[in-house]
């Protein structure tokens, strides 16, 4: 197949993407971790770096072969996680949160493997992960461009754009990704759907395309807010 030559517009920015799956651990060999398997991730950075972006994706347990010219640093759970975004974000002139970051991690975490003992067990006590999106753009510098995800389903409190526009208003990022969650929808799929909401207002629909694809419209939306 004729592969069709990419822009080279992203030449030379440097961009931090995190993607995958965080896992909160409980004991040396379980942990608390959600279906996220980083193909979107993967794809932004694969597509940014093809676009001359200089590209870092920190991959939180993401079983994915390392695209091409892409630095991957991997992590483990939500404050690994945050900590590389954290310290990487202010060398950054996009940085894109496509992680699924868990909400709530064990309050205590075992030292040793935890034993099945001979009653049943205590309730599993949780306490907040911190936000790291919140953080980035607390954070952030005037000239960095911020992109969060959000994967949503309608429920009793409004539809998916509902959700989406006010969870873009609640983060503060300058773009949010937004994606219909349900039966074989975003997760562990190959293709995904959804809507670019910007901070300005404006909405764009993202038809139901092949993760690259979707991550070249993504792009696409980020080139005209980069700072010249
Ligand atoms: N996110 C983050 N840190 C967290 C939770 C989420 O940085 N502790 C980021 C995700 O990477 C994503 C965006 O925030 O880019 C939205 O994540 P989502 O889980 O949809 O938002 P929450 O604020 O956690 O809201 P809820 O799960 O209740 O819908
Ligand atoms: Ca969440």
């Amino acid at each position: 197949a004729r592969r069709e030559a990419l822009p080279r517009d992203l030449d030379g920015r440097r961009v931090l993407i995190s993607a995958g799956g965080t896992r909160e651990p409980l004991d040396p060999v379980r942990f608390l971790g959600n279906r996220s398997s980083g193909r979107q991730g993967y794809a932004l950075a694969r597509v940014a770096a093809q676009r001359g972006a200089e590209v870092t994706l920190v991959a939180a347990n993401a079983d994915l072969p390392t695209p091409a010219a892409v630095h991957v640093v991997r992590v483990g759970s939500a404050e690994e996680l945050r900590t590389e975004m954290l310290r990487r974000a202010p060398d950054a002139e996009v940085v894109v949160m496509s992680a699924a970051v868990a909400d709530f991690r064990p309050t205590l975490r075992a030292e040793h493997k935890i034993k099945k003992g001979a009653s049943d067990p205590a309730a599993l006590e949780l306490v907040r992960n911190p936000d790291i999106l919140a953080e980035l753009v607390a954070r952030r510098t005037p000239d960095t461009v911020i992109v969060g995800f959000a994967a949503e389903t309608g429920d009793d409190a409004g539809d998916v754009l509902h959700h989406g526009r006010h969870k873009l208003q609640r983060k503060g990022c300058d773009l949010l990704v937004l994606n219909e969650v349900g039966e074989g929808r975003a997760f562990e799929t190959e293709d995904n759907e959804g809507w670019l909401l910007y901070a300005d207002g404006r909405e764009q629909t993202l038809p139901r395309r092949a993760k690259s694809e979707l991550a070249s419209m993504v792009w696409d939306g980020v080139f005209p807010l980069l700072h010249a």
